[in-house]
């Protein structure tokens, strides 16, 4: 089974590299025209354009970016016919990746959802839907979805466990699927998010993600300038990865931390020292990152968003800069029913011992002592807004009992950054 990467560049969708999967062996090489043409935008930011032919043991990692998760796999499973496992993951990228976030997807996903749409003629031109007809999930919007059989509206193109919908506003501010309407009459790019389960912290923690990411913008963390909003139990996300702009779209380079540093597979661990190293190699600016990295750990840690797994971190081309991207699923995920631990932590690489004080994470940190001083001093100024967080938040609209659960974490962290000495570092 082998399959076709395009990237968009220019306003065009170009074929760029081609994999191979044979027997468990994986092969891949990037096309001998791409390279030539193309030689500064790589598929991934861990994958130089080159001639070589690779052979990984696994899937290459920026694959595992694009293999669809959650509500979205499952449907394909169904259609495809496939037992769940890693074995599908292959099939499921080839069917699925059609319209992922990011700028790259893979052809025979576009055939496979242009067969989907061919066997359901009133898949396409439909009006679009009001936010109220998605949040009510009226029976327009159901019939949309089964219409697309959740292809048109992305589910198979956006990771993680919630069920979402990849909706795009037109001019006269309707929504439709997104793979649905032409790139000329999109006006905005929306991620659609539903609570993960069905339960009242389920909802409670989509609740507070709008609030928690108006508290990281209120203390300067790197957000999108639209803040998510809420619509019922709907969360609607602008996304990052797309400018409309001039009836034109704009697709972004978009990549995890898991696949900058070539992890493959779902579930990789790596210490928060190997994902620091990983984003300075690819950054332009690796002291802003770095500092910006820490400070979003410094709120993890202080709000409780225990889900900092390495696809909850991203990194994006914009402009010609890499950066991380504003942040996103930011949310008080202590309350998940499914109880999710902190997912990646500070262990020391020798050791592997884990680093639960600041000072002791700057000391450890790979970079030059000037850059140490900066950032103590940076962080120190920090602990200044993170003493306010209680009242950030309550202003922010976070709920009450939250507020009170995290104040002793908070706490923590104010006690450790005020402890950091800039000058001494
Ligand atoms: N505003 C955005 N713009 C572009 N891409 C985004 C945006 N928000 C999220 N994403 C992408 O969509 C993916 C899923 O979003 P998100 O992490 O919020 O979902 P989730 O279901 O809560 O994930 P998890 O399984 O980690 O709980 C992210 O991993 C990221 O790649
Ligand atoms: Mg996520």
């Amino acid at each position: 089974m082998d399959c076709t990467l395009q990237i968009f560049l220019d306003d065009s969708w170009v074929d760029c590299a081609q994999i191979e999967l044979n027997g468990g062996l994986c092969q891949w090489n990037h096309l001998v025209e791409y390279a030539i043409e193309y030689p500064n935008a790589p598929v991934s930011l861990a994958e130089p354009v080159d001639l070589q032919i690779r052979a990984p043991r696994t899937l290459p990692a920026f694959l595992y970016d694009l293999v669809p998760q959650g509500a979205g796999r499952r449907f394909l499973l169904g259609e495809l016919e496939l037992q769940d496992g890693p074995d599908a993951d292959f099939p499921l990228i080839c069917a699925g990746a059609f319209n992922p976030i990011g700028r790259i997807r893979v052809a025979e996903a576009v055939n496979y959802f242009e067969a989907h749409v061919g066997r359901h003629p009133d898949a396409r031109g439909l009006p679009g839907l009001t936010i109220d007809e998605v949040v009510v999930r009226s029976s327009d919007f159901a019939e949309r979805i089964f219409l697309h059989g959740m292809l048109g509206t992305g589910t198979t193109g956006v990771q993680g466990a919630a069920p979402k919908y990849l909706l795009t506003r037109d001019r006269a501010g309707l929504l439709h699927g997104d793979a649905i309407l032409p790139d000329a009459d999109a006006k905005q790019h929306l991620i659609a998010k539903l609570p993960r389960g069905s339960t009242a912290a389920d909802e409670k923690v989509l609740r507070n993600e709008a609030a928690y990411m108006r508290v990281a913008a209120a203390l300067d963390i790197r957000t999108h300038p639209d803040l998510p909003t809420l619509h019922g139990d709907v969360l609607l996300i602008p996304r990052f990865d797309r400018i409309a702009r001039d009836g034109k779209v704009g697709r972004l380079h978009q990549e995890s931390v898991a696949s900058i540093l070539g992890l493959a597979g779902f579930d990789p661990r790596p210490s928060l020292f190997e994902v620091v190293a990983g984003i300075r190699k690819v950054v332009s600016d690796p002291a802003a990152e770095t500092l910006e990295f820490i400070k979003r750990d410094v709120l993890n840690l202080a709000m409780r968003n225990t889900d900092n797994h390495a696809r909850n971190t991203a990194v994006q081309l914009v402009e010609g800069r890499v950066q991380l991207t504003p942040l996103f699923d930011f949310a008080p995920m202590y309350l998940d029913p499914e109880l999710i631990p902190r997912a990646l932590r500070w262990y020391q690489l020798d050791t592997r011992a884990e680093l639960m004080d600041w000072a002791d994470v700057l000391a450890a940190l790979p970079v030059p002592d000037h850059e140490r001083r900066m950032l103590a001093g940076e962080l120190s100024r920090f602990a200044v807004q993170i003493e306010r967080l209680p009242d950030t938040m309550a202003a922010q609209g976070v709920d009450h009992d939250i507020i009170e659960f995290v104040t002793q974490y908070i706490d923590t962290q104010v006690r450790q950054l005020k402890a950091l000495q800039p000058s001494e570092a």
